[in-house]
């Protein structure tokens, strides 16, 4: 592609790249360049601040590096800092910002102690995305441990309370933002084997529309993303097909959709399913 072009669509709006196309200026497969190009000039992120918690792998993952290329200061968080440090490396290595924390969702004094960080570094908090979560798909309700049932509902649920509890004050401070608590098809439907992890996640988006009331006039949207299958380490994956289930990037990509809403707008929930049923 001539240069002149690639920087006027590095620069300009969407509408430039449609008006070129249609007069064949531009190549008609465009490549990652330019779809990179237009995804920064259609959802610039630059000068807000996200955090994202089970970031070091999976789902959170993927979110914490959209973002980043998105423009966002990244705070990537959870149990293991080795995971931590090779994100923070990786999305500095693209040229985004990034830093790491290690952070217990379950524990409230390292919530808050991960909160303080943020407030005293970046001085606001824009995204904060509540992903951490763990699974829990042995067997029936019955032969569940107590342990058991505290792990998940202790994680999955009062995990992203603790999290709003200390986040949710700065966000008020920095005069709004975007709240996404991860969920799962699991809590709309009923699961099997997995009472406990379905009930965290039916909880969750109870929760979810509670807050999302409560904090509207804060100008915050609190969103709900309920996946299908995703291909990670989080299962039940059993016997089903990997290539057909959802990426990690799919759910990243949806976060990326919902913060790049214009302001008056409010997609309070999306359910994203594999394709085809894997
Ligand atoms: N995979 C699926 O099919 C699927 C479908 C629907 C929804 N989801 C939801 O998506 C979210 C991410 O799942 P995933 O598939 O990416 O699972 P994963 O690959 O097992 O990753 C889970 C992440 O959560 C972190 N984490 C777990 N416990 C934590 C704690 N107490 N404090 C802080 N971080 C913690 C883990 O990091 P550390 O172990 O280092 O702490 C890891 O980064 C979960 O909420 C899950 O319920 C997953």
């Amino acid at each position: 592609m001539r240069p002149h072009l690639r920087k006027l669509l590095s620069t300009g709006a969407p509408f430039v790249y449609s008006m070129l196309k249609c007069m064949s200026l531009v190549v008609s497969r465009p490549d990652l360049y330019l779809w990179s190009s237009l995804m920064k000039a259609t959802t610039n992120l630059s000068g807000q601040v996200a955090l994202v918690t089970g970031s070091g792998r999976g789902i959170g993952a993927s979110i914490a590096q959209k973002l980043a290329s998105l423009g966002a200061a990244v705070v990537v968080c959870g149990r293991t800092l080795s995971h931590l440090e090779a994100m923070v490396s990786s999305i500095r290595a693209q040229g985004g910002e990034a830093r790491a924390q290690a952070c217990d969702v379950n524990d409230l004094a390292s919530v808050e102690k991960l909160a303080a960080m943020v407030e005293q570094n970046f001085h606001r908090l824009d995204i904060l995305v509540n992903n951490a979560g763990v699974g829990s798909f042995a067997g029936p309700l019955h032969e569940m441990t107590p342990q058991a049932w505290e792990k998940v509902l202790n994680t999955n649920l009062r995990g992203v309370f603790y999290s709003m509890r200390a986040f949710v004050p700065i966000m008020i401070k920095s005069g709004g933002g975007h709240i996404i608590n991860i969920s799962s098809l699991a809590g709309k439907n009923p699961l099997p084997n997995g009472a406990a992890y379905a009930a965290s996640k039916w909880g969750l988006n109870g929760l979810s529309y509670s807050v999302a009331e409560e904090l509207r006039s804060r100008r915050i949207r609190v969103s709900l993303i309920c996946p299908g299958s995703v291909d990670t380490e989080l299962g039940p994956h059993d016997g089903k097909d990997a290539n057909k289930m959802l990426k990690a990037e799919d759910v990243a990509h949806v976060v990326a959709m919902l913060v790049a809403q214009a302001p008056q707008s409010f997609a309070s929930e999306v359910l994203l399913r594999p394709t085809e049923k894997p």
